[in-house]
């Protein structure tokens, strides 16, 4: 069995951050996405996992090869376009060769419960399992209809939903999957799609498992999601800890790691504060991660992420919610231009500023 995450796309809901970073490689609790789906597959005994890359191969391998993963084996595969997630697995066909594999979107995080629907495939000899889970919008997912324990149909963002089953972004799939894949065209939107792939792969007389999943998942494609998931990985680090993945851990789930300086400020935990930061008269509050090399003086934070090498000083009020993109600097300081309050901004594409 191998493994095969989803790197490559385009990030665009989350611009302006992918543009220098894959939204797959935007830490939460201080890691990339990336990790904690390793960290899965490795846990059901999958060592040897292929990673489907765009353009920023190199980017991702370096930041990859910098953390702590050990007994990985890991393959970059360039996918020369986001052609859609049934041309990555097409482009994967060298690596995955006649081997099963488990494939994981790289934007999902999610409590792992990847040897139960091993255990489904290999007793059921199916050709497919597709992790569902119940939704209250299916309109905005790929959707799956379930008749006697098989998927029977399945439909991407359909108007007219079968189901409120959502299909998440992880699936098991056996060689029987490439000859499906080369019988479908390109959806309206330019894509070889995964859900018409497992149609196909049902009429040319697959058998197709769902794999009702009940732990807690969340897909990082928005903004909004990329903070719930820090909420959701701050809360449970205490656990993780354990695992020496993180680091120092004070009273109230704050976790700084040594060679950080922290001098007269409030940290009130779950907080992640990176290596080599600095926090000086400060308020760091809940659910906050602080990427490596930050610098953050006389000002508040709640509920954000700063990725690395950010500089935050004397920002009035309380930065809540926020993602700061790195070596952002943000300075508080007013300037008086004929009388009036200034501020200075230097933003690139698809900045967002509320003030
Ligand atoms: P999506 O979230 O559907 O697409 P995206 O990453 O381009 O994001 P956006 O919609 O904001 O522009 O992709 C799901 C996952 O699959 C994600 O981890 C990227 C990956 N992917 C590929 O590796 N190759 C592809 O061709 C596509 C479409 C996605």
């Amino acid at each position: 069995m191998k493994g095969l995450i989803l790197s490559g796309g385009t990030g665009s809901r989350l611009q302006p951050l992918t543009h220098t970073l894959p939204k797959q490689l935007i830490p939460i609790a201080n890691r990339p996405v990336l990790c904690y789906i390793i960290d899965a597959l490795q846990h059901a005994g999958i060592d040897e996992i292929g990673i489907i890359v765009s353009d920023k191969k190199e980017l991702i391998k370096k930041k990859i090869e910098k953390e702590h993963l050990p007994g990985v084996k890991l393959t970059y595969i360039v996918q020369d376009a986001p052609l859609g997630l049934a041309h990555a697995v097409k482009t994967a066909r060298p690596f995955l060769g006649k081997s099963d594999f488990v494939m994981v979107l790289g934007d999902n995080l999610f409590e792992e419960g990847l040897d139960k629907a091993l255990k489904i495939f290999a007793e059921g000899r199916f050709d497919a399992v597709v992790f569902l889970i119940p939704v209250d919008e299916p309109q905005r997912f790929g959707v799956a209809e379930v008749k006697d324990g098989r998927i029977i149909s399945l439909a991407e963002k359909p108007a007219n939903p079968r189901s409120n089953l959502a299909i998440m972004g992880i699936y098991i799939f056996r060689e029987t999957i490439f000859p499906a894949i080369d019988r479908i065209s390109f959806s309206e939107r330019g894509e070889l799609e995964i859900t018409d792939a497992i149609q196909q792969l049902i009429n040319m007389g697959g058998r197709v498992a769902p794999y009702m999943f009940s732990g807690w998942w969340l897909d990082i494609g928005r903004p909004k999601d990329v903070l719930a998931a820090n909420r959701m990985m701050l809360s449970s680090l205490s656990r993780k800890s354990k695992k020496g993945l993180f680091t120092e851990r004070l009273s109230q789930n704050c976790f700084v790691t040594p060679s950080s300086l922290i001098s007269g400020s409030i940290l009130q935990g779950p907080l992640i504060i990176g290596e080599n930061c600095r926090v000086a008269d400060s308020y760091i509050g809940p659910f906050t991660s602080i990427g490596n090399g930050s610098f953050v003086e006389g000002s508040a934070l709640e509920g954000s992420i700063l990725l690395e090498n950010v500089s935050i000083r004397r920002v009035e009020g309380i930065i809540l919610n926020s993602i700061v993109g790195e070596e952002t600097e943000i300075s508080g300081r007013d300037s008086l231009q004929n009388g009036m309050k200034s501020k200075t901004f230097l933003l690139g594409a698809k900045s967002r500023i509320y003030l």
